[in-house]
């Protein structure tokens, strides 16, 4: 039996008070849409619907129109649920099977959830809808689920419509549903806008169908795992969701967190067993961290591959597109960018290191820095195997440092050093017997 999934995002998301759509905005570093349509995506449907609103471009430019398997279409006007998914039919004109729908804006919902929905439908009672409900600690103003006494839905009333004891129910809506497609159409046909707030209800459909003596059945998920993102202090919530999530993840795959609460992760963050994590450490996106590596406290790492057995920070920052290989140390103060250090090389202390490369075993001495961008090009340094680069000493690329060179401390590079040599550019030290004793005693008489 072949799925479709609907996500609906049309929403404005008014209180986030934010220009950009709800939806794009990111947990664990990954816009909350991409989140949903990753559990779309591996439930492997025929279809993928995303319904947008007139005003989001940015959405479907960026980031649906990079998933080539995801359809838009623009809701013109928010005329509720029912409708969002009305607009959504014509692109799965001729689509057989059960149809999925989702919010664009409950980026949590769990595949295993929507496997469990679906295997619902398969059951002896053959139902023709499974609604995802949830029993809510603060039912607020969900749609409430009225469930009879075989278990089975009866139908779903939006708090504005429900009576006193039908607002006493917990068991709310979550919005997710699974519903068999052909009679999804169907039912679509006969809601009406007649309610409080003037919008055609999706959740309608179950009243009606319950008319044509169809079975419609919930199960029930996690309150965690439907939370709806509306408002930034709800996106704060979702995070620190995912975040735990992250951490636990990380810690069964072997890592030592020693403070799982204080590092962040971002939702690819890679990180094997072995690892030890400091507290304090955050990672931006793209990280891929080997076995065995050790990342201490205040360390800001993005779009870095660690090696094993390296050790890196306290106060480090790796930004994108730098290598750290086997056992190299990025320690104290030391920021890293585009650059490759490779096996056994050493940059411990207060170091700028932009587009270089670090030969193995080379070691670089606190405050150098690569002075890799003239105010209007960037050039890259090169530094060969078991260089030694003297405190202090600034680089001025494009450079090269060739094999066992020495630079001596304090040094300004301009042009490349011989395999083997010793270059010290700086200027001599003068060094005047006496004269010290000599300008004591003329300050002091
Ligand atoms: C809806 C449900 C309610 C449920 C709650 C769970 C209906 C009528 N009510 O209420 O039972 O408890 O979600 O959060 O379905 N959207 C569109 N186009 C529209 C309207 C909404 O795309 O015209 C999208 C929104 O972007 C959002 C989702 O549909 O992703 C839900 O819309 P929202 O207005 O938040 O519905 P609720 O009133 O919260
Ligand atoms: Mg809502």
């Amino acid at each position: 039996m072949s799925i479709a999934v609907i996500i609906l995002a049309a929403g404005k998301g008014t209180r986030m008070k934010s220009a950009l759509p709800k939806v794009m905005h990111p947990i664990a570093g990954r816009p909350m849409i991409l989140a949903v349509l990753e559990a779309a995506k591996a439930l492997s449907p025929s279809h993928i619907v995303a319904v947008i609103g007139p005003d989001m471009e940015p959405l479907e430019k960026n980031i649906l129109a990079s998933n080539p398997d995801v359809q838009c279409v623009v809701q013109k006007n928010r005329l509720g649920t029912g409708d969002a998914v009305k607009t959504a039919l014509p692109l799965l004109e001729g689509f057989i099977g059960d149809v999925v729908i989702l919010y664009g804006d409950t980026p949590l919902i769990r595949l295993a959830t929507l496997q469990k929905m679906l295997a619902r439908l398969k059951d002896t009672d053959s139902p023709c809808m499974t609604v995802l409900g949830f029993n809510a600690a603060d039912p607020a103003e969900y749609g409430r689920l009225i469930v009879n006494s075989d278990r089975l839905l009866e139908e779903i009333v939006e708090y504005r419509e429900a009576t006193d004891a039908q607002r006493r129910v917990t068991l709310c809506n979550s919005g997710v549903l699974a519903v068999n497609g052909a009679l999804l159409r169907l039912l679509l046909e006969s809601v009406t806008n007649q309610n409080s707030k003037q919008e055609y209800y999706l959740t309608d459909i179950i009243g009606i169908a319950r008319k044509n003596n169809h079975i419609c059945a919930f199960v029930e998920g996690h309150e965690q795992e439907v939370l709806g993102v509306n408002s930034r202090a709800q996106l704060a919530e979702a995070e620190a969701i995912v975040q735990q999530q992250l951490r636990l993840a990380a810690m069964e795959n072997g890592a030592t967190l020693i403070q799982p609460e204080s590092v962040t992760f971002n939702y690819d963050t890679k990180i094997g067993c072995d690892v030890v994590i400091h507290p304090h450490v955050v990672f931006g996106g793209a990280v891929s961290i080997d076995d065995n590596v050790e990342i201490k406290s205040f360390s800001h790492i993005e779009g870095a591959v660690i090696e094993s057995g390296a050790v890196v920070g306290p106060f480090a920052r790796i930004r994108p597109k730098s290598v750290i290989h086997k056992h190299a140390h990025i320690g104290n103060f030391v920021e890293i960018k585009n650059t490759t250090v490779h096996e056994g090389a050493k940059a411990n202390h207060l170091s700028y290191i932009g587009d270089a490369v670090i030969g193995s075993k080379s070691n670089i001495g606190a405050g150098t820095i690569t002075c890799n961008y003239d105010g209007f090009k960037k050039s890259c340094t090169t530094i060969g195997e078991n260089v030694f680069i003297g405190s202090n000493s600034a680089l001025v690329a494009p450079v090269t440092i060739h094999d066992g060179a020495i630079v001596g401390a304090g040094s300004v590079i301009t042009e490349d050093v011989p395999a083997d040599a010793l270059a010290i550019a700086r200027v001599p030290q003068l060094t005047l017997a006496a004269k010290g004793k000599e300008i004591r005693k003329k300050k002091q008489s």
